[in-house]
């Protein structure tokens, strides 16, 4: 059965809440039965990145990438988009593999610059998108603004399905439009423990008996004109990514999780038909087939193991089935691969599509990379994404020239970095979108390949493939040589010292596309 699967991601700016909603919605759902581990929160994250720090000693760390739940027969795949320090092209990647997402903001700050830049991932492949206003229990900025800034920013209809009854000080709880239902908090800590009450509309005399006079009047005019300013929730906008939901809530103070579990388990897509070489796969289909969008390496030298995460996209799976990866052709038996309930890892016997695989091997299986059962056919879509970090790779040994490039090579394939070799000068560059990146990048360069080398600055702000006829990116390329690279697959990019420059080159040469992404 496909439909009761629910793969998404969450999406947010760091500090918005992420954790403590994905904390929250874990317990609700049944996946961390100690509360104590949430209460005690820094130190459970203290605990959290020590297990980390562990785990990558001993190799690899799979714990948070994929934490899966069930509630009211509909199973939760929620997946880690990695931000702060870890963020990488696996977090945009990542997006490639869920079929709707939840965007947090926070109530003060409205959207950042991390949220726009996954936003715009999302809209790649219009991932539906649910908007998560967080922080209500602190003062923030007004609904209004908020909801005007989502739908400016993003180009998007915006659709209160809550609105709160005041904020920070003035707080006194969530009322949920479709279904009537007030929740309050109570308590010493305000926290929402179990307190709700159903009302037949915003006028309903029943809410008197709940509210202050104050808050009340002022939470009836608000929400009356949140009501007629903004659009109709529609499903089918909501879908095609051009809606988005909006609900008020606090993660830490637990409102506004189960509006945000019962909106996924009623609004978000089951799994989507996912775009390939031979038309659009409905999840449906018969055989087996699914992609990889992350490989996750071992830090460890000693153990050359990796974790290739497949998002299944038809078929069901069975343990010991043998499937083709469109990379070299030669079945694969998968013999022991994991499923991710929360924290625990179980090795799973079947999976069925939206679910996530994780597929222990040796190097053989590349982000990209499509698997099925007949080798039938490739997914598309899942693009490489414009670096934000350029970087010289400066050898300290000289002689070690050939060890590098095929270091770099391999690493660009697997979906660590990416290469761009310059047309003119011998020095080349490194391109990523995390600090992260780098790091793994020298050590593996060292581990694996005993390859000495230093990062050094590079002129280059971005980087952009080129499209369009073939005599046009010739003519670029002979006017701006100095600024032009191939990347590993020889394809023409362009090396831009700004965002500026590629906006001015662009207006200069309307008949071709700098582009920040490119298909695999
Ligand atoms: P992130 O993963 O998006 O980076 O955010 P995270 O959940 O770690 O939350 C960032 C900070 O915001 C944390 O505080 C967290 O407690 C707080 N926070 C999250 N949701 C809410 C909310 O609904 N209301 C309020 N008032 N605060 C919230 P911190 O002090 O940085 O961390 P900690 O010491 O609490 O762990």
């Amino acid at each position: 059965m496909t439909t009761n699967r629910r793969t998404f991601a969450i999406i947010s700016h760091p500090d918005a809440g992420k954790t403590t909603l994905t904390e929250k919605l874990l317990l609700q759902g049944g996946a961390i039965h100690l509360a104590g581990e949430v209460k005690a929160r820094g130190q459970a994250r203290r605990a959290r990145s020590d297990w980390m720090k562990i785990e990558q000693q001993r190799g690899i760390s799979v714990t948070s990438s994929v934490m899966t739940f069930e509630k009211d027969g509909i199973i939760f795949n929620l997946l880690d988009t990695p931000g702060h320090e870890d963020f990488s092209e696996d977090t945009y990647r990542t997006l490639t593999a869920v079929d709707s997402a939840i965007m947090v903001i926070d109530a003060a700050k409205g959207i950042e610059p991390q949220t726009l830049k996954l936003f715009e991932v999302c809209r790649l492949r219009s991932v539906p998108i649910i908007t998560f206003v967080n922080k209500v229990d602190r003062e923030g900025r007004e609904c209004f603004e908020i909801l005007d800034e989502v739908a400016d920013k993003l180009a998007l209809d915006v659709c209160p399905m809550s609105w709160p009854v005041g904020m920070g000080g003035e707080f006194e709880g969530i009322y949920e439009f479709a279904s009537g239902r007030l929740t309050q908090p109570s308590g010493g800590s305000k926290e929402y423990e179990g307190k709700h009450s159903l009302h037949d509309g915003l006028d309903a005399e029943s809410l008197t008996a709940h509210l202050s006079e104050r808050g009340l009047a002022k939470f009836r005019e608000n929400a009356e004109l949140a009501q007629m300013g903004y659009a109709e929730f529609d499903l089918e906008a909501y879908r095609n990514g051009d809606l988005t939901p909006v609900y008020f809530g606090s993660a830490l103070k637990e409102f506004g999780i189960e509006e945000m579990i019962g909106a996924i388990a009623a609004i978000a897509p089951p799994p989507r038909p996912q775009p390939s070489d031979q038309g659009e796969i409905l999840p449906g289909a018969k055989d087996v087939t699914g992609f990889i969008f992350k490989v996750q390496a071992n830090m460890d030298p000693m153990h050359r193991d990796r974790i290739a995460f497949m998002r299944l996209c038809s078929g069901t799976f069975k343990r010991g089935m043998k499937l083709i990866p469109s990379g070299h052709g030669k079945p694969v038996a998968i013999h022991s691969p994991i499923l991710f309930f929360a924290q625990d890892r179980e090795i799973a016997d079947s999976a069925e599509p939206g679910d996530i695989i994780g597929i222990p091997n040796h190097g053989t299986l590349r982000v990209g990379d499509t698997l099925s059962e007949k080798n039938q056919l490739r997914f598309t879509g899942l693009p490489n994404f414009a670096p934000e970090i350029l970087r010289r790779v400066v050898l300290k040994d000289p002689t070690k020239t050939k060890q590098l490039r095929k270091a770099l090579d391999d690493l660009s394939e697997e979906g660590v970095i990416q290469v761009f070799y310059p047309e003119i000068g011998a020095q080349w560059i490194v391109g990523v979108v995390g600090q992260l990146q780098l790091d793994v990048l020298i050590s593996r360069l060292e581990a694996e390949y005993k390859v000495e080398a230093v990062l050094e600055p590079s002129p280059y702000d971005t980087a952009r493939w080129l499209i369009g006829g073939d005599d046009k990116i010739r003519a670029f390329m002979d006017i701006n040589s100095a600024l032009m690279a191939k990347d590993r697959d020889g394809v023409p990019v362009f090396l831009a010292k700004s965002a500026w420059d590629v906006g001015y080159q662009q207006e200069k040469h309307p008949d071709l596309k700098f582009s920040a992404t490119k298909e695999r």
